[in-house]
């Protein structure tokens, strides 16, 4: 039996795979994503900790119960043995009252490993959770980055608009 995903794969976008490099898969987060370098390309964008596998597959089912709402991909190097994860993105899609019913699509925790950035995979990840927006209905994406990462953004068709404001609890 083909193992379980996040979400199906309707809402990966076929154009994203066919410009991936040989060897690279764009997909729906696995639970054995977990042995397969996941929480590794995450610990380039920040702190992680120390987080044992049956909690990572508890808050994989949760996510995987927001029906629509919550995507996590991750784009695979199959020509590495054993195959691993080299880059990741996730979207929010928010379901509002205003703009007669309107969706934002909110793209968090994009991270390439360190070996692998400057190949466009973080241009991908983004072009990917665009599609996925657009096919869930969004208006609109919006993301928090650091100055220093406003120009790969602007090369993904980003601008900058507003300003963020934080309150750590
Ligand atoms: N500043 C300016 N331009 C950049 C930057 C940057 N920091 N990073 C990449 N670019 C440019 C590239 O040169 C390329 O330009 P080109 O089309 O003219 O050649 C273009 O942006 C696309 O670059 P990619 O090769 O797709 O970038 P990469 O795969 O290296 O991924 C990323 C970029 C995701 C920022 C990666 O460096 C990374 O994982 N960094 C550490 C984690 C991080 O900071 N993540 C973003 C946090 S913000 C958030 O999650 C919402």
């Amino acid at each position: 039996m083909a193992e379980k995903e996040l979400f199906p794969s309707e809402y990966l976008s076929p154009e994203v795979q066919a410009q991936l490099p040989e060897g690279y898969k764009l997909r729906a987060l696995r639970k054995t994503d977990y042995d397969a370098g996941f929480l590794d390309v995450l610990r380039v964008l920040t702190t992680v900790g120390d987080i044992p596998k049956e909690k990572f597959e508890e808050r994989f089912d949760w996510i995987s119960k927001q029906d629509s709402s919550y995507f996590i991909i991750v784009i695979e190097d199959t020509n590495s043995s054993p195959p691993r994860i080299v880059g990741t993105g996730a979207l929010l899609v928010e379901r509002k009252f205003i703009h007669q019913l309107g969706s934002v699509g909110h793209i968090e925790d994009i991270a390439v490993a360190k070996d692998q950035q400057g190949k466009k995979l973080g241009l991908r990840l983004i072009q990917a959770l665009d599609y996925i927006a657009k096919q869930t209905g969004c208006y609109k994406t919006i993301l928090d980055c650091s100055e220093h990462n406003e120009g790969f953004y602007v090369k993904c068709g980003f601008r900058r608009a507003g300003l963020e404001m934080a309150h750590y609890h």
